[in-house]
């Protein structure tokens, strides 16, 4: 189980063109476990989790033009996008990233996919990388 500061990774976020062309090949690759497949309107995106043996994979494609998404691809290309941590106590940890001077993207928890609620840290406050906290509600 992968640990960090004691939280689990949950998943990691890869931001893809085509959803259904990035279930093909991460499909396979996961060797055709079920595949959670949802829009999250809030964020303008169609997620696709493939849940592996330690964390998932998250497939993020945008469905608006406007989407954080849709920014990240026009700007850095398909890629590693988010790094999530399980969380048990989203809003404890939220005040502790705070305290370490964080900048929060969210200032409290809101509801993500799979009804977890969810917390973005900007990547500027944690050396390039998007983190999101996730606890399950
Ligand atoms: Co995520």
């Amino acid at each position: 189980m992968s640990t960090w500061g004691g939280h689990r990774i949950d998943h990691v976020g890869i931001a893809v063109h085509d959803l259904d062309a990035a279930l093909l090949l991460y499909g396979a690759l996961a060797r055709d476990r079920p595949v959670h497949r949802e829009t999250v309107p809030h964020d303008g995106v169609e997620v696709a989790f493939l849940q592996l043996p330690g964390a998932s994979l998250e497939l993020l494609a945008s469905r608006r033009d406007d989407s954080a998404v849709a920014n990240f691809l026009a700007r850095r290309g398909e890629g590693l996008h988010h790094l999530a941590l399980a969380v048990p106590d989203i809003g404890a940890e939220l005040d502790r990233w705070r305290g370490l001077g964080a900048e929060l993207i969210d200032k409290a928890p809101r509801a993500g996919s799979r009804g977890m609620l969810v917390a973005f840290i900007h990547p500027r406050s944690a050396h390039g990388v998007l983190v999101e906290l996730c606890q399950r509600s």
